[in-house]
């Protein structure tokens, strides 16, 4: 039996990690360990309620009391830190909160697990802390051009990736904050001997994601007919992997990745921000019948300040060292995750009641 702690348990990434590992292994326990910001919603874990696998605290990461009490109770075997501000809008109307929960939650985090976790011989037994992080330190890249110079083929390894040697870059005060936290993990390992290792992540999608960001925001717009605010000519590219992918590699790397180490997680689903929502537009006429949903509701609207052109990932090192490699393309992706919003409209309806209209009077105004 292995005890996980999850921190940010009832966000997105969190939630579907601990539906994820409760579905995939019988001798599992998990403790869901969240503050239950405005990102935090115990209705992703509905199926997960009565499960005696499963236990929720509501308390904060940056409350060392908490955390060294929640500690002590469920003496976890694997700390998973999702817990976070993760929205890069929200960080550029208010920086402050990213540092304060992004750095310091993550120190706190650090702090008490060595506390915990120290056997009074230098070592800290066979614990284990992996720390969720994002392809965003690293910045951002040129759209490569597919043809050369010369006008021959660009041959597709002379087209940049982030790898995990990339440099951390980060632009916005979100990535700061993370790349600052990956830095405190690195320098726990170096100077303790702590027992930790990074993830970092393209863009997630898939069930449960809030609607601020790109894909569940233009999936809840379209089916309100409202319109899809397209930052700036549109063709920034992301990276897009499919959430279970993402879950899949997260368990991998916190059994099996080799400590100190820093595992990026992604790869060949790069899209343009335009390509996604016309997807999405015409996915959803076609699902619905619903012909008045098309490209006439696309709004360009004002760029994001600083905004990273390009994120790409190699995903080399996890595929060779753990045999990961995301199984699922964007185009099927995308269909499991729009028939989802469409098979869940009351998840929807509460999470975008309440302050959730004033976010986004603030941030689109009205339309
Ligand atoms: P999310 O915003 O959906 O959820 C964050 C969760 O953390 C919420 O449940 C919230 O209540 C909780 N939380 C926030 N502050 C807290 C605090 N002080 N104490 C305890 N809990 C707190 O985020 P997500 O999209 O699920 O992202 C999870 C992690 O993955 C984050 O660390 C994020 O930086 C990283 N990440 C996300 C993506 C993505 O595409 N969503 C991509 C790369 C990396
Ligand atoms: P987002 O989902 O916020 O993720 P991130 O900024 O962390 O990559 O945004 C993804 C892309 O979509 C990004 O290039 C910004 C763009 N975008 C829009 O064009 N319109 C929107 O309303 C939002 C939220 C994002």
């Amino acid at each position: 039996m292995k005890t996980y702690l999850v921190t940010g348990g009832a966000g997105f990434i969190g939630s579907n990690f601990i539906l994820y590992m409760l579905r995939k292994y019988n001798d599992v326990e998990i403790v869901n360990y969240d503050a239950l910001t405005y990102a935090g919603n115990l209705e992703n874990l509905a199926a997960a309620e009565n499960d005696p696998r499963y236990v929720f605290v509501n308390a904060d990461i940056r409350d060392s009391e908490s955390v060294a009490g929640a500690l002590v109770a469920h003496q976890p075997d694997y700390v998973i830190n999702f817990a976070a501000e993760s929205h890069v809008d929200r960080s550029i109307d208010s920086p402050g909160i990213f540092a304060d929960t992004n750095v310091m939650g993550t120190v706190n985090m650090l702090n008490s697990c060595r506390a915990a976790w120290d056997d009074g011989k230098g070592g800290f037994g066979s614990h284990r802390y992996l720390q969720v992080s994002t392809d965003e330190v690293y910045g951002s890249l040129e759209i490569p051009h597919n043809l050369c110079a010369d006008g021959s083929p660009r041959h597709p390894d002379r087209i940049e990736y982030f790898k995990e040697t990339t440099p951390l870059n980060p632009h916005s005060p979100y990535s700061a904050s993370k790349a600052s936290a990956d830095l405190f993990v690195k320098a726990y390992h170096d100077t303790y001997g702590f027992p930790a290792l990074i993830s970092r992540c393209s863009n997630n999608y898939g069930p449960y994601q809030f609607p601020e960001k790109l894909i569940p925001l233009m999936i809840h717009n379209a089916l309100q007919h409202k319109t899809l605010p397209v930052y700036g000519d549109g063709m920034n590219v992301r990276d897009w992997l499919y959430v279970e992918d993402h879950c899949r590699a997260i368990d991998l790397i916190a059994t099996d990745g080799r400590l100190g180490e820093v595992y990026n997680v992604g790869g060949h689903n790069e899209r343009t921000n335009i390509y996604i929502v016309k997807t999405i537009l015409k996915k959803i006429a076609e699902t619905t019948g619903d012909k008045t949903i098309d490209e006439r509701l696309i709004a360009y609207v004002t760029d994001r300040k600083g905004h990273d052109r390009r994120y790409g990932m190699a995903p080399d090192k996890i595929k060779t060292e753990l045999g990961w490699y995301p199984k699922t393309p964007f185009e099927e992706g995308i269909i499991k995750t729009i028939d989802w919003y469409l098979d869940n409209p009351e998840w929807i309806r509460h999470v975008t009641s309440g302050i959730y209209q004033q976010y986004y009077e603030k941030m689109y105004g009205q339309d």
